[in-house]
């Protein structure tokens, strides 16, 4: 799996990709998740964001796949879905949990479960992240899991807000699913 990823993406986006994984392996060590299937979940979630997005887009017809319309507002969401669909064609996935968990990282759902919340916030806090606010959020995600996934949609739509962005549906929803 690491040879052909290695191949498809950019060395960064890999370097990525290996920091998501470690940190999804620490995260389900601590919340009593598979801790294999997390290690494979985080290798893959960026499995699909092959660096031209018109790439993206031909892998997402040789699939017959389509987006509503409030994702092809954003198109860098649309390589979560496809990355569900090509883990599971091209690195032979078939499990659900893992395939779930590679298709919200991107904006999350409501009632995600525990390997989507692993997935999400592992894909935030890894090793290479350096935003502001990035160490307050490995802190945290050291202590209580649904406390720092809270702390990472609220960054995430906070983010989408200032830049004028769409904020996904399913962003709000995963937010509305904790608040409720
Ligand atoms: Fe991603
Ligand atoms: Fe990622």
């Amino acid at each position: 799996m690491k040879d052909k990823l290695k191949k498809a993406l950019k060395p960064k986006r890999y370097q990525h990709s290996l920091g998501v994984a470690k940190t999804a392996r620490i995260l389900a060590q601590k919340y009593g998740a598979n801790v294999e299937k997390a290690y494979i979940a985080g290798l893959l979630h960026d499995c699909a964001k092959l660096p031209d997005i018109k790439e993206q887009m031909k892998l997402a017809k040789k699939y017959g796949m389509e987006f509503d319309e409030v994702t092809l507002k954003c198109p860098a969401v649309i390589h979560a879905p496809l990355g569900a669909r090509h883990a599971k064609e091209e690195y032979g996935i078939t499990d659900k949990e893992i395939l779930d968990a590679i298709e919200y990282h991107t904006v999350g759902r409501a009632n995600m479960t525990l390997m989507d919340k692993i997935i999400y916030v592992a894909d935030m806090i890894e090793p290479t992240r350096d935003f502001d606010g990035v160490e307050k959020l490995r802190k945290m995600a050291d202590k209580s899991l649904d406390k720092v996934l809270k702390a990472c949609l609220k960054q995430s739509i906070i983010h989408n807000i200032k830049k004028d962005s769409v904020v996904h549906p399913n962003t709000l929803e995963a937010w509305n699913y904790i608040m409720r």
